[in-house]
């Protein structure tokens, strides 16, 4: 039985003998390294941090069910959140597990359909907000504010704590830190959350190094690659469709302790990475979860030399949470035929006979 992040870290996370030890087997991901996109770009080695094997098919698992158990300890009888749609996925999840009602703020026709239909059929309160996620996310606060309620978004604390627990996984797997850490980066959470965990790591001396951050967000959508709010952030990518990340300033912080950067992909660098992994590799993810790849082919072919590093890509989410862009890339047309094996081998042709 898979036992969890909270029983599995729970030195290093703010428990209390009054916290329930919720668990829905989060945690314990695959790192798994490249079989040829490493060397198709001259890399050392290069490992795929599946995240999208937690149980909500995200890496949001590791914070929310920090989150969840810290509300149940509080007392409290609803979590809210707004989402790009992974987080509300997760925390329906975590919320139908402990039997709490969850409500879930989301940017109206914004949302992967894989992810909405999560968050229903686990039994939230779904709320389609006319405006984007920046602005869902000011509505949660403010309810937060006046309401006896938990946010579950990633200004609360919890959140941080508990996802910078895939940061001890990595150093665990690999022996120590890895030479760079590429990332997405939307609300900036995630980021914040590896740099933590890296730095305990460090300081307890369970590693002996710390890893440079690569953050990479949407081009559409890089507040803080330019410098300021993006009032409408558009990219393929729409979990990280977000203008005003809440834990912009722990980015900068994470980018410059680490000598690391944070940098823009285009979405047809997205896309071009989103097909790669998966023809190459087997690895289905979502659009936004790519653009840690799409970094480091960026950085690769910008001259950057990686051929005696080592190189951890966090493959955030399951492509399964966004169908349509699989189908809308599909490399044949989708055949038909009727139930006749000859004419079966007569569509497929050469490929039977080798
Ligand atoms: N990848 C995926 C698949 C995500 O869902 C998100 C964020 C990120 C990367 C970026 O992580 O926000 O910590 O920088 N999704 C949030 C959500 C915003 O609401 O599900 P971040």
């Amino acid at each position: 039985m898979s036992e969890g992040l909270l029983k599995r870290y729970g030195d290093y996370l703010p428990l209390t003998a009054d916290t329930p030890m919720l668990s829905m087997g989060e945690g314990d991901t695959p790192l798994v390294e490249s079989r040829r996109l490493g060397k198709q770009f001259g890399i050392g080695r290069l490992f795929f941090k599946l995240e999208g094997c937690n149980p909500s098919g995200s890496f949001k698992d590791r914070g929310m069910v920090v989150a969840v158990a810290k509300a149940m300890e509080a007392g409290h009888t609803t979590i809210l959140c707004a989402s790009t749609g992974n987080t509300s996925a997760s925390a329906a999840a975590y919320g139908a597990a402990a039997g709490l009602e969850t409500v879930v703020l989301v940017p109206a026709g914004q949302i992967a359909e894989g992810k909405l239909s999560q968050a229903v059929a686990y039994g939230a309160r779904v709320i389609k907000i006319d405006g984007n996620f920046d602005a869902a996310l000011n509505v949660a606060r403010e309810l937060a504010d006046s309401y006896n309620i938990s946010l579950v978004n990633s200004v609360n604390p919890h959140r941080i704590e508990g996802q910078k627990t895939a940061a001890f996984e990595i150093i665990e797997t690999l022996g120590d830190a890895p030479d760079n850490l590429f990332i997405p980066v939307g609300n900036a959470g995630n980021i914040t959350a590896y740099w933590k965990g890296f730095k305990e790591a460090e300081s307890d001396e369970r590693a002996s190094r710390l890893p440079q951050m690569m953050g990479f967000q949407a081009e559409g959508s890089a507040p803080i690659v330019k410098g300021h709010p993006i009032a409408d952030p558009q990219t393929i990518a729409s979990a990280i469709r977000i203008g005003n990340p809440a834990s912009w300033s722990s980015a900068l912080v994470a980018r410059d302790e680490s000598g690391g950067s944070i940098d823009t992909v285009s979405d047809d660098e997205i896309l071009e990475a989103y097909k790669l992994l998966a023809r190459m590799e087997g690895i289905f993810c979502e659009p936004a979860s790519a653009a840690s790849v799409a970094g480091v082919i960026k950085c690769s072919r910008g001259g950057m030399d990686f051929s005696s590093s080592t190189i951890v890509c966090i493959i955030t989410g399951n492509g399964l949470k966004d169908p349509s862009v699989a189908l809308a890339l599909a490399s044949h047309p989708l055949e038909e035929s009727s139930a006749d094996a000859q004419i079966v081998a007569g569509i497929v042709g050469a490929q039977l006979k080798q």
